[in-house]
């Protein structure tokens, strides 16, 4: 077995106990990290074109719009690091921009994304350094050597509101490590959805066109393919929710039946109408945003929004 194959199956089993863990709280959840599979990762990617998901759009517009002031701010000779990379197709944006990249840094728990990234990046900017990474972002140690032989800026770039996935103790928690790993100066220039009426939030998770709910759905697919679960999709619907008291929209999976469902050698009760909570996304005025930031030392530099107001990009550095 290669090394490669040894952390494949050793992180298998320590999914596994995540999923089964987190499957017997009171309110089930499944870590939104395992809706993207192949699959999961295509249907994400169908979401990004739906006229109600106004995420993509929006951040792809201020990232044409600003790129080149984001690049002078960032300087010349940076690091860019990219936790949750996916397709990397925002990134482009601004490496196309930036003078003298010293590398890029995609991380991925994907190995099929990470893999056509590599590729598509060797096409389009084949003088650029790019040294992937294919893990779990929020589990890893460390970051390649290059990292901490780099004397220049370290930006991390996390665009796609994938910072709002996690709870803001946590965001902040993950943040931190970051900064930490960067030897302790880092940047952040990050994309996250804004605070706006709950019916267009609303929406934007439960797509006229069933794309959301199929994405959702999936997530039941996959932990039976790689998992060796038993759950039967048409079992379960997909259900988006605002949650206004903790400022974030949550995606269920609610059970149609009273069941019982195995996964490995355990055994999971869902009673009819019970669900399973596998992502949320949190939304963030500006000022609640900062005010987070300020509390890990970070400062804001510069932010800027779609002309719709929908969406914010911010840059940060630490002090
Ligand atoms: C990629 C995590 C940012 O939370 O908006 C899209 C994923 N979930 N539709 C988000 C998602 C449902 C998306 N992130």
């Amino acid at each position: 077995m290669n090394e490669q194959m040894m952390n494949q199956t050793q992180s298998q089993s320590l999914f596994l106990k995540e999923i089964l863990s987190s499957l017997s709280e009171p309110q089930k959840k499944i870590s939104p990290k395992f809706l993207y599979d192949q699959k999961g990762s295509e249907l994400y990617q169908r979401i990004c074109d739906l006229q109600e998901y106004y995420l993509t759009r929006a951040e792809n517009k201020i990232l044409k719009t600003y790129a080149h002031e984001m690049s002078r701010l960032i300087g010349p000779n940076s690091l860019i690091i990219e936790p949750g990379s996916g397709g990397a197709d925002k990134v482009m944006h601004l490496l196309l921009r930036l003078n003298r990249v010293r590398a890029y840094i995609p991380i991925d728990i994907s190995m099929t994304s990470v893999q056509s990234l590599v590729k598509n990046f060797y096409q389009r900017l084949p003088k650029l350094e790019v040294v992937p990474l294919v893990a779990d972002f929020t589990q890893i140690l460390s970051l390649p050597q290059i990292v901490s032989e780099h004397s220049g800026k370290k930006v991390i770039f996390i665009p796609g509101s994938t910072a709002g996935n996690f709870p803001p103790e946590e965001m902040k928690k993950l943040f931190k490590h970051y900064i930490d790993m960067c030897g302790g100066e880092a940047a952040f220039l990050v994309g996250i959805d804004l605070k706006k009426d709950p019916n267009l939030l609303q929406l934007a998770y439960d797509d006229s066109e069933g794309v959301t709910a199929a994405f959702n759905l999936n997530l039941l697919s996959r932990l039976n393919r790689d998992f060796r679960a038993k759950f039967n999709p048409s079992e379960f619907y997909h259900q988006a929710r605002y949650n206004g008291d903790e400022g974030r929209v949550e995606m269920h999976l609610v059970s149609k039946i009273d069941q019982a469902v195995n996964i490995d050698d355990q055994e999971i009760h869902l009673r009819k109408g019970e669900s399973i909570h596998t992502e949320s996304s949190y939304k963030y005025n500006i000022d609640e945003f900062c005010q987070h930031c300020g509390e890990i030392n970070l400062r804001l530099r510069k932010y800027w929004k779609d002309p719709e107001q929908l969406f914010c990009m911010y840059y940060f550095e630490t002090v």
